[in-house]
């Protein structure tokens, strides 16, 4: 055990916010080993590989990366390396055959056994893989209490897996069936987030619209209504909503409740009826333009952003273009797209009529051009009026990011309630610098508008803490 305790970890972690999350519950359970976060990579005695299946090319990135790790096991052959995450749920004893220097697989539903299963290697130089599915990935309690204070945005999963089996996609085969974690569990984890500094959280799953309907536990909008009153709590996200199961009950949220953020990420995928059938999405075009109409209804400022695949199997020009009519109706405030990859496990990856790399890229491109014009519109609009940000950190932000953007970096970095990111500086150039710090909620006025980003100064009075909606008046 002494040893132990100057042993060091490392995690690299692919993916979804999901996969953030259970590195972070990764770690826990290796911190209580007595393990310390190294400072680099072949510095540690541990390294864990968090991964992802849902692209070819995330697996494609997982392996090489772990081919990179082959030589620094050799130098120091008491490394030990594990694979977690979707990849290890679906490739199983494959990995350990294919990369030798491998110890250690375990899939999405053994992260409770990690700790003993590190030990294990550590005395019997076993290795082993653990790809059951039993449900346990999220009945654990985490370790809330861990929370850094510099960091006032955390995540929190409410449920894990997917029934949905949209035709194209591994989630439901690698994270397994929908499952729920108990609102008390969650309440719990976010007031202890809360009470250690935490101001904003994201509820998480694969489809959090149907949280708690296959336990005949409460709804999501009502875990929302509970999330709502915790103190200390300024903002709720939540992501990811599957357009069939939104309800009326979760819209009025919107307009209800004072911490919950005017921002829906919506993904719709395509907008061709056709393409949405064999994707098995299990809505309409028109469904998708009247949930949009009754959310921008209930909350006119709610920022709406989605994902899309173009190059699905069968799709035509004409689908093609129904997507991009799609996407100049709903005006998005964003969007990820990607070209469709065929997963072996999904059912997709069998249709006919596979579509070409250059269209794929050729519509990618087309796609992404349009949305651009979309940001660039709204981002300008936003020039001259005052936005709530949670102060995240110092801006990161390089003209690698964003060749648009000026060379100068102002410092600090946050978020407006619509998930735009804002970058200023503390002085408002008349006055004395603001006293401006990680976790607090400040009002800026925006000056610049870019593609990526927002460039603003603090107004010149600071308003204590102002709502998730902006509305002064409803602090509590
Ligand atoms: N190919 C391309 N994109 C995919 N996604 C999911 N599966 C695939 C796939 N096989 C995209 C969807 C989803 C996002 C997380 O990843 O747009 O919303
Ligand atoms: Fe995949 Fe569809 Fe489930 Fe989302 S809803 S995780 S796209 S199967």
């Amino acid at each position: 055990m002494n040893q132990l305790m100057t042993a060091s970890y490392h995690i690299e972690t692919i993916g979804c916010q999901m996969n953030v999350y259970d590195s972070e519950r990764m770690a826990d359970h290796i911190e209580s080993m007595g393990y310390q976060r190294a400072n680099a990579v072949d510095a540690a005695d541990l390294v864990i590989m968090n991964t992802c299946a849902i692209r070819e090319k995330a697996e494609q990135k997982v392996f090489s990366y772990l081919g990179r790790l082959a030589p620094l096991k050799r130098r120091h052959p008491e490394l030990i390396i594990a694979v977690g995450g979707c990849v290890a749920q679906q490739e199983g004893e494959r990995i350990l055959s294919r990369m030798p220097h491998v110890d250690l697989v375990f899939g999405t539903h053994a992260i409770r056994n990690l700790a003993q299963h590190i030990e294990t290697i550590r005395h019997k130089r076993r290795r082993i893989v653990d790809v059951a599915m039993d449900g346990g990935a999220i009945l654990e309690a985490p370790n809330a209490a861990s929370a850094a204070l510099e960091r006032p945005s955390r995540f929190v999963t409410i449920m894990q897996g997917c029934d949905n089996y949209c035709t194209y996609c591994v989630v439901p085969h690698v994270r397994g069936p929908e499952a729920s974690r108990h609102p008390d569990d969650i309440l719990e984890e976010i007031r202890t987030l809360a009470h250690s500094g935490v101001r904003e959280v994201t509820l998480l799953g694969q489809n959090v619209n149907s949280y708690g309907l296959k336990e005949g536990m409460c709804s999501f909008a009502e875990l929302l209504r509970r999330v709502d009153q915790v103190d200390g709590l300024q903002r709720i996200r939540f992501t990811t909503s599957h357009p069939k199961d939104l309800s009326d009950e979760l819209i009025r949220c919107f307009s209800d409740l004072g911490k919950l953020c005017g921002h829906i990420h919506l993904p719709v995928q395509s907008g061709s009826d056709r393409t949405l059938k064999r994707m098995n999405r299990k809505y309409t075009r028109k469904d998708y333009l009247n949930i949009i109409n009754r959310l921008r209804s209930t909350r006119p400022d709610i920022a709406v952003t989605s994902d899309f695949i173009v190059g699905f199997p069968g799709e035509t020009e004409a689908d093609f273009q129904d997507t991009l009519s799609l996407v100049e109706r709903v005006q998005l405030d964003g969007m990820f797209a990607f070209k469709y990859s065929d997963r072996p496990s999904a059912p997709a990856s069998r249709f006919p009529e596979k579509i070409s790399e250059p269209v794929k890229k050729q519509r990618l491109q087309v796609l992404l051009d349009t949305q651009e014009l979309i940001t660039r519109k709204k981002h300008a609009a936003l020039v001259g009026t005052r936005q709530e940000i949670l102060v995240e950190g110092f801006s990161k932000a390089t003209v690698a990011d964003n060749p648009t953007e000026p060379r100068t970096t102002p410092p600090w970095t946050g978020r407006t309630p619509q998930n735009k990111i804002v970058h200023f500086s503390d002085g408002n150039g008349n006055g004395p610098a603001l006293a401006i710090s990680v976790g607090k909620l400040v009002w800026i006025t925006i000056e610049r508008a870019f593609s990526h980003s927002l460039w603003g100064r603090p107004v010149e009075r600071e308003l204590d803490m102002p709502s998730a909606k902006g509305d002064h008046s409803d602090a509590s």
